[in-house]
């Protein structure tokens, strides 16, 4: 595991995207894993700068992005898919075609969730996967239980998370209380990961990830130091030394 600290958030926006850059420019068939929330936001601005004033080539990239609340359209503002669309897929040359982000308004739910796991494997995996991090310690919408879905899954949104993504939502009432995720196999097979922290809000969960002697479901980022090749980008708010 190796930890980049970094003084703040535009630092860690910029070296985010420019990691990302630099695995596009490897191979420009880069399999991309998104997440949503408000840490990545700037390095998708990053990125779609480093489109426009560097040449980033996006044209062969496909993304997978983590998780969608069940029961929004993909035209619902606060769907994470329109969200995609708003902050970064339509501002650089990716094809929409091979942006995959699951579908929570599938009528057979079930069969969504099974045939995004089969896209990402048809795929070849995900080379690298972006990630933030929930204060409880959740990734993706992978809440900590006394156990933890493989696949990708519908899973029951705990209130913390509840009350935290609220602020996008005109009301806590508004926030749908199910989505569909990524199971942590998805996001462990990913053969590199970032994750990335800022704000105090998030410096008691990532000291815990840093100093833990165990894994626990009940803190699913912790399942990321299994990982062989994972980077946590933080800035020195989020990293309590
Ligand atoms: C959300 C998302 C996660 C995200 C996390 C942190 O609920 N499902 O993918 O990493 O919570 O969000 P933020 O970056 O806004 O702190």
């Amino acid at each position: 595991m190796k930890v980049l600290i970094e003084k703040d958030y535009k630092t860690i926006s910029e070296v985010a995207a420019r990691m990302i850059k630099d695995e596009i420019e490897r191979k420009p068939n880069l399999t991309l894993g998104l997440a949503t929330g408000s840490t990545p936001m700037g390095t998708y601005q990053e990125l779609i700068r480093l489109y426009k004033e560097e040449g980033l080539d996006f044209s062969k990239v496909t993304t997978f992005n983590l998780d969608e609340y069940v029961g929004l359209d993909r035209d619902d503002p606060n769907s994470y898919s329109y969200h995609m669309r708003d902050v970064l897929f339509n501002h650089i040359n990716v094809n929409l075609e091979n942006t995959f982000i699951p579908n929570g308004k599938s009528k057979n739910l079930e069969d969504a969730c099974a045939s995004y796991d089969k896209i990402i494997r048809d795929k070849g995996g995900i080379d690298l996967q972006i990630l933030g991090i929930g204060e409880n310690g959740h990734i993706a919408f992978n809440e900590p239980s006394d156990k933890l879905n493989i696949y990708t899954s519908i899973v029951k949104l705990d209130d913390t998370t509840i009350n935290a993504n609220s602020r996008f939502f005109n009301s806590t009432e508004e926030v749908p209380k199910t989505a569909i995720t990524m199971g942590m196999s998805s996001i462990m097979e990913a053969r590199k990961i970032i994750l990335m922290a800022h704000g105090k809000k998030k410096a008691p969960i990532v000291k815990r990830l840093l100093e833990a002697k165990h894994i626990s479901t009940y803190i699913p980022a912790s399942l990321l130091l299994l990982h062989p090749n994972v980077t946590f980008i933080l800035t020195e708010e989020a990293y309590e030394a």
